[in-house]
């Protein structure tokens, strides 16, 4: 097969960009007054409103054929089935078979899997369910208040943001905290609080070798043995969840207490399995299971709908649009939903720690752009803050806008004036303003015609910036796993597309294994001089200022 770049898919996908790079949104709406039916798709509660995109009817086809070139059904396919599409790793990429529902069996290297996936989860709602009923006793026999959730990346993430997304569904005497940061403010400010007698924590490491979680770990178990001084009922109050059972036994957690990962599952895409125990203790094991039941759900939809009815599928190739024709860099996700405030920052890593690739799956350097950057923020909240950029920077940032139809504890004029920011903002982007409805409107203001002529370019907005909405009725645990399901599956149909392996990473290593020598050279007061000028130059300025402060 060609280079993707000299491929027809992408050859024609290029023209048909020159041809409408300069087409306005607006002239397509004026043209084709179906276009919200022909460019939306409904999956449960959740519609998804991709009309607002700079497409049209051939885009869509072009962009289908570039999915049937990069041979996208085989792949989805692989996906499921278990193949070792994580070849870098050997690894089989199969979180889909944490919240499968179905009866069959999932096979992988002679054994099915899905066995040894309910008795785990069996195992994690046993313990969930016996805190969150206050059974639990911790070792002075006390039941638990605060239970404290200590790991990074997607060992918090994705706990943390879905803790946030379903707290209406929580306990409200039982809280749970997430310690990431190395920094010791952060485990510092939480343990402050907290009373070691009801306290639980969770070390949740696949790999249980992450320096900030295992210090923050080692930092927690001081904490607890400092105010109740006694080793042996460690096992109330500490459980790990992780592939590495032998670091975590070490550490003196309880066999009982040590819950599983399997390798075949990556760490951004592991609030299905146990590392989801923070989520289960804080919404019960049924409604953790509702959210299973809903990513699942979306997987069957992502499984069989044809290409063109594929939400992932669509919203993928309409990034690949932007990504490497329009040649955005950025991409925004805009939740306007206050429980979904932690929902970007988790998507970054699903998205950025997955497709910020620069080798294809042949081992060769891509010669087109890959994943994007993602951010985002409460949507309201970025109206007030960076929102100016999209409206009327220099760069075209397409942004993908989620909001609820319902509220949880409904305030009804509340609920109207987000839902009126939400379609204001899609149209806004979208249309602009023209020169003449400025002028016109400046003129209404009894301004004179030299302030006009002024100030008259400045509140020109060019529109024509893309996004994409959906609405969904509440965000229930079921909708929070088919949304999450949806932009996981995005991600996996973009690295298909750029030929890339999403389900590696090792672009995080060097940092680490610098940070380790660093950590070394940090013991002494020595001046380091293995570095360059400026790495020298700062560690060495840190360490004359440490010293001077213990002088
Ligand atoms: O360094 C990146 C990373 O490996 C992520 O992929 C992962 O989610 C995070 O660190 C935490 O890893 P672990 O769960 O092994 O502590």
């Amino acid at each position: 097969m060609p280079r993707l770049k000299q491929s027809q898919a992408w050859l024609a996908l290029k023209q048909h960009y020159d041809e409408i790079k300069q087409v306005h949104m607006c002239d397509l709406f004026e043209e084709d007054k179906e276009r919200f039916a022909k460019f939306s798709l409904y999956f449960n509660d959740i519609v998804y409103d991709y009309a607002k995109n700079r497409i049209t009817d051939e885009t869509v086809s072009l962009l289908l054929k570039l999915a049937e070139q990069a041979a996208l059904p085989d792949w989805i396919e692989r996906l499921f089935a278990g193949d070792a599409i994580n070849h870098t790793e050997h690894r089989a990429v199969l979180h889909t078979a944490l919240r499968d529902q179905g009866d069959a069996p999932i096979m992988l290297d002679g054994v099915d899997i899905s066995v040894e996936i309910k008795a785990e989860r069996v195992r994690v709602k046993c313990l969930a369910e016996k805190i969150r009923s206050r059974v639990w006793r911790g070792a002075t026999g006390q039941a638990i208040t605060d239970v404290v959730n200590i790991g990074i990346g997607g060992s918090n993430l994705g706990p943390l943001m879905v803790n946030e997304a379903l707290k209406p569904y929580s306990l409200h005497d039982l809280n749970v905290h997430f310690v990431s940061n190395i920094d010791e403010n952060h485990i510092n400010e939480t343990l402050e609080y907290l009373d070691p007698k009801t306290t639980f924590f969770i070390v949740a490491s696949k790999s249980f070798t992450t320096q900030d979680t295992m210090l923050n770990a080692e930092t927690a178990r001081q904490w607890y043995l400092s105010h109740i001084g006694s080793d042996e009922k460690i096992g109330r109050h500490f459980s790990a969840v992780t592939s590495n059972t032998k670091l975590a036994k070490a550490f003196g957690i309880a066999d009982e207490n040590i819950f599983k990962m399997w390798d075949w599952v990556g760490g951004r895409y592991s609030l299905w399995s146990a590392i989801g125990l923070s989520t289960m203790i804080a919404i019960g094991a049924e409604q953790f299971d509702e959210l299973l039941e809903g990513a699942y759900e979306l997987d069957m939809h992502f499984k069989t709908a044809p290409l063109a009815q594929n939400i992932p599928v669509m919203m993928a190739l309409i990034g690949v649009w932007y990504n490497n024709f329009f040649k955005v860099q950025a991409t925004a996700v805009l939740p306007y939903d206050q429980y979904l405030h932690r929902f970007a920052a988790y998507m970054q890593q699903v998205d950025m720690e997955s497709n910020g690739k620069y080798i294809d799956r042949n081992g060769e350097i891509v010669n087109y752009q890959t994943g994007p950057v993602l951010f985002g923020e409460i949507g309201i909240s970025g109206q007030h803050a960076f929102f100016q950029l999209l409206h009327q920077g220099t760069k075209l940032v397409p942004a993908d806008i989620l909001a609820p139809l319902f509220s949880y504890r409904c305030i009804a004029r509340h609920h109207r004036a987000l839902m009126s920011n939400v379609f204001a903002q899609t149209e806004a982007l979208m249309r602009g303003k023209t020169e003449q409805q400025a002028l016109e409107e400046l003129q209404k203001s009894g301004m004179s015609e030299a302030e006009i002529e002024a100030l008259l370019p400045y509140k020109v907005f060019p529109g024509n910036r893309p996004t994409s909405t959906f609405l969904f009725d509440t965000l229930t645990p079921r909708t929070l796993g088919s949304l999450i399901a949806m932009y996981e599956h995005k991600v996996f149909v973009q690295g298909v597309i750029w030929n890339i392996n999403s389900f590696d990473q090792w672009g995080v290593e060097l940092g680490k294994q610098l940070a380790t020598t660093i950590s070394d050279e940090l013991n002494d007061d020595d001046e380091v001089t293995t570095h360059d000028s400026s790495t020298n130059g700062l560690v060495n300025y840190y360490k004359q200022r440490r010293s001077l402060k213990r002088s």
